[in-house]
């Protein structure tokens, strides 16, 4: 079993009979899906909130029922990915460009459980771009910006054409190398007009559970 797997699989144990459980997004959180899937053909009564489309497609087609954000008062708990943590869980999110539905899903849970492979986790976090989601209007712009703000942008693209993501924005993926302060670079670029949200996610994880070789280590706040 792989780092992705084992981490995966591992965090859907702490899904209970009732919870409405958020879906996150990526290669990890698909083993947690199946297992999830595999848990309610056993008999578990949960109900999923998906991060993205192609979660909604992917916990569908396995039999998890879902429901809307709109229709729910809370999330119990999210099980999502990321692509940089550190070891207060601040996260990187976004590289499969899900990181706005991620962050409202995130924002409305009670608990929060990210899952990754070992090569995720960082000290320092910025080698990974951060993700921005940005509205099409004027992104030429809103990409100069962000090179002013100290770091190298590329817009993202997809069989090339230009990634548009679920909401119907592009991303620009931010390479920082370095981002020693995250809640003021967080901050400073969610001031920007015309930016939507960026990829770190501060405060929101409680417990990492990551795949480590054959084994599984944990980090809590
Ligand atoms: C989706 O936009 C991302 O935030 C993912 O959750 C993140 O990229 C982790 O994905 P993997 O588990 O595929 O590495």
């Amino acid at each position: 079993m792989n780092e992705k797997q084992l981490a995966g699989e591992k965090a859907a144990s702490y899904v209970q009979d009732g919870m409405v459980v958020g879906l996150g997004t990526g290669s990890t959180v698909y083993w947690t899906i199946l297992k999830i899937a595999e848990m309610v053909q056993n008999g578990l009564s949960i109900t999923g909130v998906p991060t993205s489309k192609e979660t909604e497609k992917l916990a569908l087609e396995h039999g998890i029922p879902l429901i809307a954000l709109e229709e729910v008062s809370s999330i119990d708990l999210t099980i999502d990915g990321a692509d940089e943590l550190n070891d207060e869980l601040t996260l990187i999110k976004g590289g499969g460009g899900a990181l706005l539905r991620e962050k409202i899903i995130a924002y409305h849970s009670t608990h929060m459980i990210v899952v990754a492979d070992s090569s995720k986790v960082v000290s320092d976090l910025g080698t990974f771009p951060l993700p921005v989601e940005v509205v099409p209007f004027g992104y030429q712009k809103t990409l100069d910006v962000l090179q002013d703000m100290g770091c190298e942008p590329s817009i993202r693209s997809k069989n090339d054409s230009l990634f548009i993501t679920d909401n119907g924005n592009y991303i620009v993926d931010c390479a920082f190398r370095s981002i020693p302060y995250p809640s003021t670079l967080h901050e400073r670029i969610n001031q920007i007009p015309g930016v939507v949200d960026n990829g770190l996610f501060i405060g929101y994880a409680e417990k990492a559970i990551i795949g480590n070789g054959s084994t599984i280590t944990f980090l809590e706040k």
